[in-house]
């Protein structure tokens, strides 16, 4: 069952098991992997237990004992302040570090001083630059739209540039005066007493989103891409956003796909078989193109702020983000979370839906290449959900629903594979 690590991490002993590693950006993945799990504050713990317990009765249910979770315990948050002092413990972005691929529950995010945001942090430090949201609809669940199955999209949105950069100076401060300045030498007018925010959006960080996203449409065989921007308004950050994904598509996957343009000059419109369209939409046409024809999207490539809004937005037409999962990635490092708050009124009373956090954990089977266990899950998580056994949120609208427990709900979802 792998080897002993006798490095310890916030003092805690890695428990036995075997590292996971990155080459070329993929995880290599051995038969006991470490993995590490943050717990969460508020409603994370209740959920966490309950998760555990579906993904380990999935490997041993796919596996046997030829594969098996060493599941590690690292800290962050209020659990990590009250232990150790600190919001994020050192010994916690080493162990991540160490162990790369782990999953986390939601974080309360500090108010006033010290850290913006755990999770943002989180993604800076290990340059998570793809945010990922699978967004798809489960039979039964209760939603505001009249077709909601037509949508079946993941969103690839960048993680690290754009308004979320942080370089933002408050209004009559001298570095926000400077800029004003600056910014009137080049023949340009700001009111004197604005608050700056700078927008960077690089190619680099744009090209290596939308190579994420074109690749996960190629590995699916997924029809298109579509890149979301605002460029008819920021044309130098989110027109060129669209500008050097097609570049990207041209110069990187030629063979395997095309872009919207060229369909309609060489193949009347038709995409070739066996080839994944390129296109892109204005954001705002976009937010109306998911309710109206969500069905002709499947991966969609957006800036930060653009993904974060339309992340929430098509999560609430299938069923809101009780149910939805969410994955970090970078090159050398994956944290899959939910994309929830840590709802503190319900903490500990046994009683939230642990839907978010056991998705994300069929993403991290998936992104591990262990897809029996992802299947496993999905399928019976669909299924407990159709029985209409479904916890609290979703039963007060599912005429007919039973209502369970958080810890009931992961025993019926156990009970289904
Ligand atoms: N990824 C994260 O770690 C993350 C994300 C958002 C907010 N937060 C933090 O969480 C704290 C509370 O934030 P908030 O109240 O704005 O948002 P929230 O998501 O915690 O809760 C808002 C409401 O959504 C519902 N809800 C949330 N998760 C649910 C679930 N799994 N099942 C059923 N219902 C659920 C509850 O009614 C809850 O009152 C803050 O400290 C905030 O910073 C963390």
């Amino acid at each position: 069952m792998g080897q002993v690590i006798e490095k310890t991490f916030n003092g805690l002993k890695v428990p036995q098991g075997e590292k996971i590693t990155f080459k070329d950006g993929k995880p290599v993945v051995p038969a006991h992997p470490i993995i590490p799990f943050i717990e969460g504050d508020g409603i994370g713990r209740d959920i966490w237990r309950a998760s555990q317990r579906v993904f380990d009765a999935a490997v041993k249910k796919a596996y046997g004992d030829t594969r098996s979770i060493a599941w590690y315990e690292v800290f962050a948050g209020e659990k990590a302040k009250n232990n150790h002092g600190e919001w994020l413990p050192e010994g916690t972005i080493e162990a991540l570090k160490e162990f790369p691929v782990s999953i986390k529950g939601p974080l309360t995010t500090p108010v006033g001083g010290g850290i913006r945001s755990l999770n943002v942090a989180l993604r800076q430090i290990f340059d998570l630059y793809c945010c990922v949201r699978p967004v798809r609809y489960y039979q039964g669940v209760p939603s505001p739209v009249v077709s909601p199955e037509k949508m079946n999209v993941v969103i690839y949105r960048e993680n690290t540039e754009d308004v979320y950069a942080g370089v933002e100076f408050v209004s009559g401060s001298k570095e926000a005066k400077q800029l004003i300045d600056l910014i009137a030498s080049f023949g340009k007018t700001v009111r004197p007493d604005s608050g700056i925010g700078i927008k960077p959006i690089s190619k680099f960080g744009s090209q290596r989103l939308v190579r994420r996203a074109i690749e996960y449409a190629i590995a699916h065989n997924l029809p298109s891409v579509t890149l979301v921007h605002k460029g008819n308004i920021q044309k130098f950050t989110e027109g060129a956003f669209r500008d050097w994904g097609y570049e990207l598509a041209a110069e990187e996957f030629a063979a395997k796909a095309i872009s919207e343009d060229k369909v309609w000059a060489d193949f009347e419109g038709k995409t070739p078989a066996g080839k994944v369209l390129v296109n892109d939409r204005i954001a705002d046409s976009m937010f109306q193109q998911i309710l109206t024809r969500p069905s002709e999207y499947s991966v969609l490539a957006t800036t930060n702020l653009n993904g974060d809004y339309l992340s929430d937005a098509c999560a609430a037409q299938v069923g809101g983000l009780g149910i939805a999962p969410g994955a970090n990635i970078g090159d050398s490092c994956a944290i899959f979370e939910a994309t929830h708050g840590t709802a503190p009124k319900y903490a500990d009373k046994d009683v939230i839906n642990p839907g978010s956090v056991i998705l994300s954990g069929v993403m991290m089977f998936e992104f591990m290449g262990w897809t029996e266990v992802r299947d496993l899950i999905n399928n019976a998580f669909a299924k407990t959900i159709q029985q209409k056994l479904v916890t609290y949120d979703l039963e007060r609208l599912m005429p007919g629903a039973k209502k369970l427990k958080t810890s009931e709900f992961a025993d019926a979802i156990i009970s289904n594979f």
